[in-house]
C-alpha cells in the first residue's frame, strides 16, 4: 500500500518536472506542475493523442483558487461548498499564472478538488497544483485501477501511486461557469439536477466549444521551402521550429526552441503565437515542424488557426 514515503518521492518528482500518475474518485489521472510548460508538454507526448486540447488542474484547498482564477462570482462559491472534494470541474476565466499550453491557448481553465486521499496529499506536498488528463493512451477509455494505468503507461510515466479502485468510476461533470447561464461540456460524477439545485439553471452543450476553429487576428501561412513572399505585405512575423542562419527580412522572429526539441517547443508554442498575433503584423509564417509527436500537435493547431 502507499505510505507517506511513497507520496514524498512523487511529490518531488512533480516538483522536478516529472510525470506522475495518481488515482482520483473518479479515474486515474497523469499529472505534471501546472506551473511548468516543459513538464506540461510531457503529458501530451504520453497521451499520444496528435492533438493540444486543455487538461484540467487538481488543486487541495479552495484558496489556491485566488491565485489560479481570481474572478469567482457567488455561484463558483456555492459550488465549492457544495461539491469540493469531488467530481465537478470549473471552468473559469484563468490568471496569467498558468501557462497558455495547460489551457490549449483558451483563456478558460478547468479546476477541480479531487476526492482522494492520496491525490489530496500528493498536491499538498508537491505545494504546486497538477495540470492532469485521465491516464489512458488516446482513443482509449479512462483507467479506474492502477494495473489498468500500469498496461497503458506504465514505462512513460515516472512513477504511479496506487490508490485502489476509483470510487465513482466515470469522469468529472464539467461546468463552464463563465456564462450566464453555466453549461454543462460533460456529464460525469455529479448529476445535473444537484448542480441546478444548488444554482438554478443550467443548460447541456450540444458541442464542446475548443473544437471550434481556432481563430487568430493575424492570417497565417505555412513557409514553404524557406520562401517569403513579401508582395505588398509589410509587417512579416515568424515563428520557427529552431534556429536558422539564413537572413530573415521579418519584424518579428519567434523561435519555438534554441536545440530543436519538440517538447520545449510545445512548452512556447502557445505563448509565442499569441504574442506573434497581437504584434500587429500583416501576416505570421509558420516553419512547419517534424510530423511526429508534439510536432503533429503543434501542426493540427497551426492548420485549425488557418482560415
Ligand atoms: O474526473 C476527471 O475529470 C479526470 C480526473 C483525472 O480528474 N480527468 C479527466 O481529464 O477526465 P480529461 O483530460 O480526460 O478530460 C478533461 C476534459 C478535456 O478533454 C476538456 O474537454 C475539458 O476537460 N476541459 C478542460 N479545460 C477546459 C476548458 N478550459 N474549456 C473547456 N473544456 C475544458
Ligand atoms: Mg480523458
Amino acid at each position: 500500500m502507499t505510505d507517506d514515503r511513497d507520496i514524498k518521492r512523487a511529490a518531488s518528482i512533480i516538483r522536478d518536472g516529472g510525470l506522475v500518475a495518481f488515482p482520483t474518485e473518479t479515474v486515474y489521472g497523469v499529472g505534471a506542475d501546472a506551473l511548468n510548460p516543459i513538464a506540461v508538454a510531457r503529458i501530451f507526448e504520453v497521451k499520444g493523442r496528435p492533438q493540444f486540447y486543455p487538461l484540467i488542474v487538481h488543486i487541495a484547498e479552495s484558496s489556491t483558487m485566488q491565485i489560479l482564477c481570481p474572478l469567482m462570482d457567488k455561484r463558483v462559491k456555492i459550488l465549492i461548498d457544495r461539491f469540493w472534494p469531488g467530481p465537478l470541474t470549473l471552468i473559469l476565466p484563468k490568471s496569467s499564472i498558468i501557462p497558455d499550453i495547460v489551457t490549449a491557448g483558451l483563456p478558460t481553465v478547468g479546476v477541480r478538488m479531487p476526492a482522494h486521499p492520496l491525490a489530496l496529499k500528493l498536491i499538498l506536498e508537491a505545494n504546486t497544483p497538477i495540470a492532469g488528463t485521465s491516464a489512458n493512451p488516446s482513443g482509449c477509455i479512462s483507467p479506474t485501477t492502477s494495473e489498468q494505468v500500469l498496461e497503458y503507461m506504465g514505462d512513460k510515466v515516472d512513477m504511479i501511486i496506487e490508490g485502489g479502485r476509483c470510487k465513482v468510476g466515470i469522469e468529472s461533470t464539467i461546468l463552464d461557469i463563465t456564462k450566464k447561464i453555466p453549461v454543462i461540456l460533460r456529464e460525469g460524477g455529479i448529476p445535473i439536477e444537484e448542480i441546478e439545485t444548488a444554482i438554478g439553471k443550467i443548460e447541456v452543450a450540444t458541442n464542446t466549444p475548443y473544437h471550434r476553429k481556432y481563430t487568430l487576428k493575424t492570417s497565417i501561412k505555412i513557409l514553404k521551402e524557406g520562401e517569403i513572399n513579401h508582395s505588398g505585405q509589410k509587417k512579416v512575423g515568424i515563428l520557427l521550429f529552431k534556429p536558422s542562419s539564413r537572413p530573415l527580412p521579418c519584424k518579428v522572429i519567434k523561435i519555438l526552441s534554441p536545440s530543436g526539441d519538440l517538447r520545449e517547443a510545445a512548452a512556447n508554442f502557445f505563448s509565442y503565437l499569441r504574442i506573434l498575433d497581437e504584434a500587429g503584423l500583416d501576416i505570421i509564417y509558420v516553419e512547419p515542424l517534424p510530423d511526429t509527436g508534439l510536432g503533429k500537435a503543434i501542426m493540427d493547431r497551426i492548420l485549425r488557426s488557418i482560415s
